[in-house]
């Protein structure tokens, strides 16, 4: 049994909250009856109808991308960019988990699963990221160190990372290295790296907790398993704020 909002948005005719106004207004009937209180659970097999339409239940589906470059993490865009879900021929209507920038590579889940998506990127659950980047100059000790501490971003301070220093190459003036965070805030990582006035040349998200695409060229996906998605589920929620 399910909450009959939560089935209506799951649908993906409209998000929980457009769904519960769709039933304070006396729209939606389930099993040829009117609902319009607040609430009500409805079994696997009930006829939902939203004005007077049967509403099509999907299963739910989770998939893992390596998100190639040139590709936007949202359904649409005003400037006709390729979506990541463009690329792809899933049937269902899936959508991107959190986003990652139009230049940036790597782990990237897509799924159908509303629910699921929030535990992954909401603040309050935290999953470990880590990102394979370059950047434009050469990393020092005392700035690895406040990397790994905390720096503040519109007042608000990051929560410790870790830094892998991987290569410093001053011939081209740049050094390449692993930054693992525990957030998902907007372009976290530009900016972290911003705030000691480096740009980020190359950014490859390389594993989201125990995830990774190394099978993966970019572009390509898989389904995941029922017990990785189990995993990403407990791992958000071990990380969870109280
Ligand atoms: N941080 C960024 O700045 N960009 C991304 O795409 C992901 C993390």
């Amino acid at each position: 049994m399910e909450r009959l909002q939560k089935v209506i948005a799951q649908s993906g005719i409209a998000s929980r909250r457009k769904a519960e106004e769709m039933i304070k207004e006396g729209r939606v009937t389930v099993d040829g009856k009117l609902v319009t209180e607040m609430g009500v659970q409805v079994r696997q097999g009930a006829k939902i109808c939203v004005d007077g339409k049967p509403i099509v239940r999907e299963n739910k589906v989770y998939y893992v991308m390596n998100k190639p470059k040139k590709t936007i993490c949202s359904l649409n865009d005003e400037h006709q960019r390729k979506t990541v879900v463009d690329i792809t021929e899933i049937n269902e209507r899936v959508f991107p988990v959190g986003r990652l920038d139009y230049d940036t590579t790597g782990v990237l889940i897509l799924t159908n699963d509303g629910e699921f998506a929030n535990e992954i990127i909401h603040p309050r659950y935290h999953i470990p990221k880590t990102y394979e980047l370059i950047i434009n100059g050469i990393l020092k000790t005392p700035e690895i160190k406040q990397l790994e501490s905390g720096v503040e971003l519109d007042g608000i301070m990051t929560l410790p990372a870790k830094v892998w220093v991987t290569n410093k190459d001053f011939d081209k003036n740049q050094t390449s290295l692993e930054l693992t965070i525990m957030e998902g805030r907007n372009h976290q990582v530009k900016r972290m790296m911003e705030y000691f006035g480096y740009e980020v040349r190359k950014l490859n998200r390389k594993s989201l907790g125990f995830l990774m695409v190394n099978d993966l060229r970019p572009g390509e996906y898989r389904l995941l398993k029922p017990f990785e998605v189990k995993q990403l589920k407990r791992l958000a929620n071990e990380g969870k704020l109280k």
